[in-house]
C-alpha cells in the first residue's frame, strides 16, 4: 500500500473533522505533520543526550533572519528546578512529570556581547523589529524542533505560561539581559494511556486545481485574495 492508497485522505481528514477532504500529493513528513498532538502525560524514561543533540540540530537547521540565529535554548532536567518553573507558569504538572523541559529564549544578548567586543554599538537592538525577529527565530526553530522529536517517538508540549512572570523566570534559569523565554516546551515519552487524539482544524479553502469538482459537492469558488479566510459563515458548497 501506498502513502496515498487509504491513510492520507483518512489523516488529513481527520486533521480537518471533514471525512471527505483529501490530500492528492503528500510525502513522509507531510504525514508525520498530521499525525501532530500535544502531549501532556509522559512516562518517566529519560531523553538521551543523543536526542536532545539531534533535536537540537533539527532547531539550528531553522531557516533565521540574516543567519543571526537571535534564540538559545536551556534544557531542564532538574526536578527541583522544573517544579519551580512549574509554580512559575500556572502550575501546569505535567513540566515536572517531562523528563525535559525545553526553555526556548529569543536571545539579542549575544548581538549585544559581540557588538560590545568589537567597540561598536548596537542601537538596533532597541527597535521592535529586533524583538520581532528574536521571536520569530525562536518559533521557527522550536517548531523544527517538535517536527524533530516527534519523528523520535517522543511528544511534547509548548508552554507558553512561561510568560506569566517573565522577570522570576529569567531569574530561575540566570538569563542574560537584551533576552526573554519566549515558550517552554514539555518533552518526553507519551505516557500511551493518555486519551488525546488528533484536534481538529479550522476549515481550509479548498485548493481550486487540486480538488476535484463532483456533482454532490461542487467545489466552492475560490475566495478572492482580498477576502478574509475562513469565511464568518460556512460554505455552503
Ligand atoms: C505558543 C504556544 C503556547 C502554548 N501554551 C500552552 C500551555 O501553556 N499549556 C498547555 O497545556 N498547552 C499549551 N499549548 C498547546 C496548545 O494548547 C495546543 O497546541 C493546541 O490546543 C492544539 O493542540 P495540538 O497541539 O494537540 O494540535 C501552547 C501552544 C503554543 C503554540
Amino acid at each position: 500500500m501506498t502513502l496515498t492508497d487509504s491513510t492520507t485522505p483518512a489523516r488529513a481528514g481527520v486533521r480537518y473533522g471533514d471525512p471527505d477532504f483529501a490530500l492528492e500529493a503528500t510525502s513522509p513528513v507531510i504525514e508525520h505533520q498530521l499525525r501532530h498532538r500535544s502531549v501532556r502525560a509522559f512516562l518517566p524514561t529519560p531523553v538521551t543526550e543523543e536526542e536532545l543533540r539531534a533535536v537540537v540540530a533539527a532547531a539550528s537547521s531553522a531557516s533565521t533572519s540574516s543567519n543571526l540565529q537571535a534564540w538559545s535554548v536551556v534544557a531542564v532536567t532538574d526536578p527541583e528546578r522544573k517544579r519551580r518553573l512549574s509554580d512559575l507558569a500556572a502550575r501546569q504538572e505535567f513540566i515536572v512529570e517531562a523528563p525535559l523541559f525545553l526553555v526556548w529564549v529569543a536571545d539579542l544578548d549575544r548581538g549585544h556581547r559581540l557588538a560590545q567586543r568589537n567597540g561598536e554599538p548596537l542601537d538596533a537592538t532597541a527597535y521592535l523589529e529586533s524583538t520581532l525577529l528574536g521571536v520569530i527565530d525562536t518559533a521557527l526553530a522550536a517548531q523544527n524542533a517538535v517536527v524533530a522529536l516527534e519523528s523520535l517517538g517522543l511528544g511534547s508540549v509548548f508552554v507558553g505560561a512561561v510568560r506569566n512572570h517573565p522577570e522570576e523566570f529569567a531569574g530561575e534559569l540566570g538569563l542574560p539581559p537584551h533576552s526573554v523565554a519566549v515558550f517552554g516546551l514539555a518533552v518526553g515519552h507519551p505516557d500511551p494511556t493518555e486519551d488525546a487524539g488528533v484536534k481538529p482544524r479550522l476549515p481550509r479553502p479548498p485548493s481550486c486545481t487540486a480538488r476535484p469538482t463532483t456533482p454532490a459537492r461542487p467545489t466552492p469558488a475560490c475566495p478572492r485574495t482580498t477576502s478574509a479566510w475562513p469565511p464568518t459563515t460556512a460554505p455552503t458548497g
